[in-house]
C-alpha cells in the first residue's frame, strides 16, 4: 500500500512535469541527439544478434522520436507514455504526411501486462488476452520509475516468449551523476542514472536470461556549477552559466526464455 502511494505520488509529479514540457519537447537538442544515439545502439545490437524484431512496444514513448526512427523498419510500434500531453504530440507529428504510419499511440502508465488498453490478439472483438511484443524499448524512462522490479515484471509480461528488452537511460557513474537533472528538474525523478551491478541482478531475479548492461555512448551535456543555477527554467540563461560534461549512457539488454 505504502509504495501504491508512492508510486502514485512519483507519478502525478512526472505527468504534470512532462505534460507541461510537451509542447517544446522536439525543441531540445540534447533529447534528440539521445533518441539518435538509442537507436543506433539498439540497431548494432540487433545486427550482433542478426536479429529483426516485427512488433515493438515502447514505455515512455514521449512525443515519439526513438518510435519514428524505429518504425520504418519493424511492422509495428506501439508508443505508451503516462504523459497525455506527450502523446497528443505524437498524434499530431503522426497525422503528418511524411510520418510512418506503423506507430499505435497511446496514454497509459503501463503496468499490467494485460492491461485492457494495449492492443487485443483477437482484432475483431477487441477482448481477450493482450497482444505480446518481440522487442521492449524504454529510453531515458528508468530513472523516473518509482519500482523497477515492478516495471521489469511488466516488461517481462509483455515479451513473447523469446522476445528481448533493450532498454537505454543515463548511467548512474557516481555522485555527480546527480548533476543531469537541474535542481528545478527534479520532480519525478527516482535514481540519478542506472547502476549498472543492481540493475543487472534485478534482471536476471525478475526472470530475464542473457542480462548485459553494457555502456553504450557518452555524450555532452549541460549541467548546473551549483545546485539551482538554472533557476527555474532548468537551463542556462546566459552563457557565464553551466558547465559542459559527458553522460555515459548504458543499454540493458535481456531475454524472455521461452
Ligand atoms: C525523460 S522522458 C523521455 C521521453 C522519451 N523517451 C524521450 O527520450 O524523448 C520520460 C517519459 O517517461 C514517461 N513515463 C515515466 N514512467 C512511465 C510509465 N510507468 N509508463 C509510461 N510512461 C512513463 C513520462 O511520462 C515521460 O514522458
Amino acid at each position: 500500500m505504502a509504495s501504491a502511494v508512492a508510486n502514485l505520488r512519483a507519478v502525478n509529479a512526472g505527468n504534470s512535469r512532462f505534460n507541461k514540457e510537451a509542447l517544446s519537447w522536439d525543441s531540445r537538442p540534447f533529447v534528440n541527439e539521445a533518441s539518435q544515439a538509442a537507436a543506433k545502439a539498439i540497431t548494432a545490437k540487433l545486427k550482433s544478434l542478426d536479429w529483426q524484431p516485427k512488433q515493438v512496444l515502447e514505455i515512455g514513448c514521449g512525443t515519439g522520436i526513438l518510435s519514428f526512427l524505429i518504425a520504418p523498419h519493424v511492422d509495428r510500434v506501439v508508443a505508451v507514455d503516462a504523459a497525455e500531453g506527450m502523446i497528443d504530440v505524437l498524434k499530431q507529428k503522426i497525422e503528418k504526411a511524411v510520418a510512418p504510419k506503423n506507430i499505435l499511440p497511446l496514454a497509459v502508465l503501463l503496468e499490467d501486462p494485460e492491461d485492457p488498453q494495449l492492443p487485443s490478439t483477437n482484432a475483431a472483438t477487441k477482448d481477450g488476452a493482450r497482444q505480446k511484443f518481440d522487442l521492449i524499448t524504454s529510453h531515458l524512462v528508468l530513472h523516473h520509475i518509482p519500482d523497477l522490479r515492478g516495471v521489469l515484471k511488466t516488461m517481462l509480461g509483455c515479451l513473447a516468449p523469446g522476445g528481448r528488452v533493450m532498454l537505454t537511460d543515463f548511467q548512474d557513474y557516481g555522485p555527480e551523476a546527480k548533476r543531469f537533472h537541474a535542481l528545478s528538474k527534479l520532480d519525478g525523478v527516482e535514481r540519478h542514472g542506472i547502476n549498472v551491478e543492481q540493475m543487472s541482478s534485478l534482471m536476471s531475479d525478475v526472470g530475464f536470461s542473457n542480462v548485459s548492461i553494457l555502456p553504450e555512448w557518452s555524450m555532452p551535456k549541460m549541467v548546473e556549477k551549483f545546485d539551482g543555477e538554472f533557476g527555474a527554467e532548468g537551463k542556462p540563461a546566459n552563457d557565464s552559466q553551466g558547465e559542459r560534461v559527458a553522460v555515459p549512457f548504458v543499454l540493458c539488454y535481456g531475454e524472455k526464455p521461452r
